[in-house]
């Protein structure tokens, strides 16, 4: 409950105000029955017409003030509301912006997707509900009753043994109802789960023909998602039949005994008329109540959801870093015996002992077969995961010690699987600085060889990219996504994979570009192929999450038999 104490405070008037001008509309809605008996009882009774243009025109003013208030107390209910779900959203997503890349995995896109989204709405839901109807509700009843009461007790027993019996009904209800709720949740998260996956990657799905599978699959979650708020909604659809149900039968009984009693001439009809509404006003103000349970217990379960978020600590962070302040200066890096899994219940390594050293301004290449451990031993490095077991040191410190703005400040990953967002190109690029000058952008797209191709585009940098960068053929959107890396100017750069889809020849001119341009940095280039490496100062050759070799190419024809295998592999294949 902590985290809506901030914004309670903030907005504390709408919180104030908004049950008070509720509860004052409600006085009026138990007042105006009251004075309707009289008009009958007293006014029509005795054909006394000013009596009843007094009261009608009392009644009239009361009305007019309970439009009033309603209007007033529904506005701060909803600013109130609308104000303190804003604010947990946004510190939903501010969490979401410091989770690591396995706190990700946990959640699964599409539950923090739910949580943000859904999940907020229904706080909001239940807090605007609350505002309206937490005083008015009890006030109404308590109102109702007593001007039953006082207006003819006998009746109002009927109120008091029906009120009881409807209350535990409707609680029997609810206690149905709730934990299908919770199962209808999941079912959500399900299907924004799909929903996310299959739209995120619509393009791969039409390449390979699955659009009916992906159909089938989402077809299913749909249906699961049917079958359980059905099974939800079922019960509290009850709600609404019994208690019509029982305002009938009630409506019966009063009208049964009341009867009895204006023939004896004991009561006056106009007393009839208004007990019955004190009736339906109570059992509209206890529907209500049941619907603050209702939505009460949806908004329990999504508020252990936004909990869980809120309290999950980033696994990653710098607390207790030894140099807080230090960032990366020269761009040396060392692993020493590095082990990781990602779940940490599997027995294989991912990576296995690994140790290695590359200097500062080293051009480094990674090789390895699909699946080796390349994208999770760079990955270490700006601390995208951390190492279960060894030392990940740069510049001499251990990067757990440094501070991880600095860190990941100074090491650029173009990551394999990299993406452009929508916006012009040289927006883009400048994600990587965003006070880079044009004649900045150009140098850095000129070493990623972009600027030829990005210069023939009729816009050149103002080209507009479509979402993801559609617009652009893989090896131009790999070239700018090498030059958004370079604008950040790091002290180590990290190409997972990133010129696959560069013909050789640009991706050779790639290398010289950062050999001749960028001499101080440190470069790790992880490639499929062996062309992109041959030329590294040193190569370093994956084997199932352990280094089985190390050295440059000349060396490693000497020593790796791993290594010779993948050359013959891709250089006898050209020959023939
Ligand atoms: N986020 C993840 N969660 C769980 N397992 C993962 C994750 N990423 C990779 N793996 C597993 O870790 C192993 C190493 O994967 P990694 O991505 O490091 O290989 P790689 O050498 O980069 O392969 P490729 O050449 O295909 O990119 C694989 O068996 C893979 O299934
Ligand atoms: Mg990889």
């Amino acid at each position: 409950m902590k985290k809506y104490k901030p914004y309670v405070k903030k907005y504390w008037y709408c919180f104030i105000l908004g049950p008070f001008f509720m509860v004052l509309e409600a006085c009026g809605e138990f007042i105006l029955p009251y004075i309707n008996a009289n008009i009958i009882n007293i006014g029509a009774a005795n054909r006394d017409i000013p009596y009843i243009i007094k009261n009608g025109l009392l009644m009239l003013l009361i009305a007019g003030g309970m439009l009033l208030t309603g209007v007033l107390g529904a506005f701060f209910a909803i600013r109130g509301s609308a104000r303190l779900s804003a604010g947990v959203r946004l510190d939903t997503f501010a969490k979401i912006q410091t989770f690591s890349f396995s706190n990700i995995d946990d959640f699964s896109t599409g539950s923090l997707i739910t949580r943000i989204t859904n999940d907020v709405t229904q706080i909001q839901n239940f807090a605007q509900t609350l505002l309206r109807g937490m005083f008015r509700s009890p006030v109404m009843i308590i109102g109702a009753l007593v001007m039953s009461f006082y207006l003819n007790p006998s009746l109002a027993a009927v109120i008091l043994i029906v009120v009881p019996l409807l209350a535990l009904a409707i609680a029997g209800i609810i206690l149905t109802a709730s934990p299908r709720y919770g199962q209808m949740q999941k079912a959500l998260d399900r299907l924004n789960n799909g929903i996310g996956e299959t739209v995120t990657n619509e393009r791969v799905i039409k390449s390979f023909v699955r659009e009916e599978y992906e159909k089938k699959k989402f077809a299913e979650v749909n249906e699961k998602l049917v079958e359980k708020s059905t099974a939800a909604l079922k019960m509290m659809l009850l709600i609404q039949p019994v208690s019509a149900l029982v305002m009938n039968v009630t409506t019966l009984a009063v009208v049964w005994i009341a009867g009895g009693q204006i023939m004896a001439g004991s009561m006056e009809l106009g007393t009839l008329s208004s007990f019955i509404i004190y009736l339906t006003q109570v059992l509209t103000a206890l529907n209500f109540l049941a619907n603050i349970v209702l939505q009460g217990t949806r908004a329990a379960a999504s508020d252990r959801r936004i909990s869980e978020v809120l309290n999950t600590e980033a696994d990653i962070n710098d607390k207790g870093a030894r140099f807080a302040d230090r960032g990366v200066e020269r761009g040396s890096i060392e692993l020493r015996n590095v082990s990781f899994r990602y779940f940490k219940k599997n027995k294989e390594k991912v990576l296995d002992s690994v140790s290695l050293t590359i200097e500062a301004g080293e051009l480094v290449g990674i090789i390895g077969s699909t699946g080796s451990g390349k994208t999770t031993l760079v990955s270490m490095i700006p601390r995208l995961y951390d190492a279960d077991e060894g030392e990940v040191l740069v510049d001499g410190m251990n990067v757990k010690d440094m501070s991880l703005r600095g860190l990941r400040e100074g090491v650029a990953m173009v990551l394999q699987k990299n993406t452009l967002f929508s916006g012009t190109i040289a927006e883009n690029l400048r994600w990587g600085d965003e006070n880079a000058g044009d004649e900045e952008i150009r140098e850095a797209a000129a070493i990623a060889m972009a600027d030829g191709f990005i210069q023939s585009f009729p816009e050149g940098y103002e080209t507009e990219l479509g979402q993801g960068g559609v617009n652009l053929s893989g090896g131009q959107k790999q070239r700018i996504c090498i030059a958004r890396a370079l604008l950040k100017r790091p002290k180590i750069l990290i190409l997972d994979d990133s010129t696959s889809a560069v013909d050789t020849a640009t991706d050779a001119s790639i290398r010289r570009a950062f050999r001749e341009k960028l001499p101080k940095m440190t470069k790790i280039i992880i490639a499929q192929r062996i062309n992109s490496v041959m030329d590294a100062d040193k190569i370093i050759v994956l084997d199932e999450g352990r280094v089985a070799g190390c050295g440059s190419h000349g060396e490693l024809m000497e020593s790796c038999e791993a290594y010779r295998e993948i050359y013959h592999s891709q250089k006898d294949g050209q020959e023939v």
